[in-house]
């Protein structure tokens, strides 16, 4: 992960970079810094925890030039330390931003000990700044020493490179990490993504994989892994210039659980064309190709993709499988034929869930990216994009974004079905109408803060709490206890109701929480002995349901109620109150909710 930034142009920096890595503060918060260049000097500041320590370092100290360099840090090589924060400087000869993994690091590192070179930091990354230190010193001038780094070094890497010697000029690579340049008049700006560079300009060009490119403020030579010019366009991107406010809201998080309705209704528009008629923004030639289908993604994509399963073969009848994109990534999947890769990822950047698209596209697959980033990498790869509406999401653990790819993913379901005939008409109508009750249903559950707010109090003493549930509520429960835990840190686990007595129940306790979904109908009873078996050996229940459901739990502990929908749609409402619970029951602990410990929004290593 990490953020980089780069700038060089006709105004003073600092301030330029530190509004960049405020845009970047969703990719790492370990530590962060930036590097300037002045009268041939190089100058650096940095400092440990969030960008607001940085900010009230550089006040006391500020660092001057045109041309600088800035990084925001997620910690992977390296503990939490000043000498690990970027930039990091060789010789204050040569200063270097990176994000990604040198993975042939430990042999370059043992290489420049023996020839003199001095390490300060026990990160992977400093390796490239005494790199390019060497290749100035044999006299290279910089794309001479940017290809001689780039012979060196192997792994994930987006870096950014200045050097006192040639003080006009940004040095840059990408290879896997993102990087994107962008263009003013008389400057350049680059990040690694376009929404950092949103304050200065929307003209972006985004580097391939292995291009590298030199960069002063007139001019930008770009090559590819071959040595050769390439070009590459520029677009014009859509990213806001304006930082994103709370609204009022205490935390992002509480903000957008707030946006969902709204998020949701856009959602559904996108997936519906002029005439108000559900296409998923498919054509019909590309949706009756699709035979079967494999959903990737990581973390709370993950369990969209997994509900979305219950979705498109009960609604289709199409054959889908659910994989883990890192392990996706390394496997060799016995059949493909027929079959399209939809890849789901919220930033459009996980490494781990590009690199499974890739692998998918390399076994021939078609590959379909449900995204929220317009312009991220997995919406430029993907051969079509289903866009999730619900605009930018800054809170570390997602929410708006999850129930967007839980719309996309049911819209897709139903038509899918409507196109294979296995729904006629009728049903696609009514599902339709009943799917245009959802943003509504989602805003009444706004009004479950308050009657959630007395049970995270009593979770909060909780050492660990089992989420439970049925059918397409079963990754519902696993997501319910993502959330959780990311944000309380209370151990948390999610399970299939009937699988407690396979194992789990062995884990039962006095006091216990176990908050299970609920749902009416033939179900119904096999949750209420699930249940009973857990309150029988001390489980504390809180169940979540329609007020029907949760009325047949008579013996619960505490009931949250969500409002009546169609069965189908439980997971995109069901989803709120397990939100609710995580922030409210966070809120109690006084964790950091927007930025919880040891995690990123946007994870771009592997
Ligand atoms: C990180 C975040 C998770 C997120 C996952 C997948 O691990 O901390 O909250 O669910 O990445 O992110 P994506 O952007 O690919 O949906």
């Amino acid at each position: 992960m990490c953020g980089i930034v780069g700038y060089v142009g006709n105004e003073a920096c600092q301030e330029i970079i530190l509004g960049s890595l405020e845009r970047l503060e969703y990719r790492g918060y370990d530590s962060s810094g930036i590097a300037t260049i002045e009268h041939d000097q190089l100058q650096l500041c940095r400092a440990v925890g969030k960008l607001s320590e940085l900010k009230v370092k550089i006040k006391e100290k500020p660092v001057s030039g045109y041309m600088g360099i800035g990084h925001i840090r997620w910690a992977t090589h390296g503990g939490v330390t000043l000498e690990n924060a970027h930039p990091h400087l060789a010789n204050s000869e040569v200063a270097i931003v990176h994000n990604g993994i040198i993975e042939n690091y430990a042999e370059l590192k043992k290489d420049l000990i023996e020839k003199g070179c001095v390490f300060i930091s026990d990160t992977d990354s400093e390796v490239l700044a005494h790199l390019f230190v060497h290749a100035f010193r044999e006299g290279c001038v910089p794309v001479e020493a940017l290809r001689f780094v780039l012979s060196k070094i192997e792994g994930a890497f987006a870096f950014a490179a200045i050097s006192k010697s040639n003080p006009e000029t940004l040095m840059v690579a990408r290879n896997a990490s993102p990087l994107a340049i962008g263009f003013a008049d008389e400057m350049a700006i680059v990040a690694s993504d376009a929404t950092a560079m949103a304050h200065l300009t929307r003209q972006v060009t985004y580097l391939k994989d292995n291009d590298y490119a030199v960069v002063t403020a007139k001019s930008c030579d770009i090559f590819n892994g071959n040595n050769e010019p390439a070009n590459r366009e520029i677009v014009q991107v859509k990213a806001s210039p304006i930082l994103l406010d709370k609204a009022g809201f205490r935390h992002y998080m509480e903000k957008e659980i707030h946006e969902q309705p709204d998020a949701i209704s856009h959602t559904i528009s996108a997936m519906s064309d002029v005439g108000g008629n559900l296409t998923a923004g498919i054509d019909i030639p590309s949706l009756s190709k699709i035979k079967r289908i494999v959903l990737l993604a990581a973390g709370t994509s993950f369990y969209a993709a997994q509900i979305g399963r219950y979705w498109i073969e009960k609604l289709s009848g199409i054959p889908v499988v659910c994989e883990i994109a890192s392990e996706y990534h390394y496997r060799d999947p016995a059949a493909t034929g027929q079959t399209t890769a939809i890849v789901i990822s919220q930033s459009g950047e996980s490494i781990d869930t590009l690199m499974a698209m890739r692998h998918a596209k390399n076994l021939g697959l078609d590959t379909f990216g449900i995204v929220n980033v317009a312009d991220s990498t997995i919406a430029r790869e993907a051969d079509k994009i289903l866009p999730t509406r619900a605009g930018p999401e800054i809170g570390v653990a997602s929410t708006k974004a999850f129930t967007a790819q839980l719309v996309v993913l049911i819209c897709l379901a139903i038509v899918l079905g409507k196109q294979n005939g296995h729904l006629d008409e009728s049903r696609v109508t009514y599902l339709y109408q009943k799917l245009l009750k959802i943003p509504g249903a989602v805003g009444k559950t706004m009004k479950l803060f308050d009657p959630i707010r007395p049970i995270a109090h009593q979770l909060k003493n909780a050492r660990s709490c089992l989420f439970l549930g049925r059918d397409m509520l079963f990754p519902l429960a696993c997501e319910g206890a993502l959330k959780l835990k990311e944000l309380s840190y209370i151990h948390a686990e999610g399970f299939a109701s009937g699988e407690m007595k396979h194992g789990p129940i062995a884990l039962l306790e006095d006091g216990l929480p176990i908050v299970s979904f609920v749902s009416e109908g033939k179900m119904a009873l096999k949750a209420i002995s699930n249940l009973k078996e857990a309150e029988a050996r001390g489980g504390y229940i809180i169940v979540i349901g329609t007020q029907v459901a949760v009325d047949l739990i008579d013996f619960a502990a505490a009931k949250i109620v969500i409002p009546d929908c169609e069965p189908i749609f439980a997971p995109i409402v069901g989803a709120i109150p397990v939100q609710i619970l995580a922030y409210l029951t966070a809120l109690e602990k006084g964790t950091d909710i927007d930025q919880p410990r040891n995690l990123a929004k946007s994870v771009t290593v592997e």
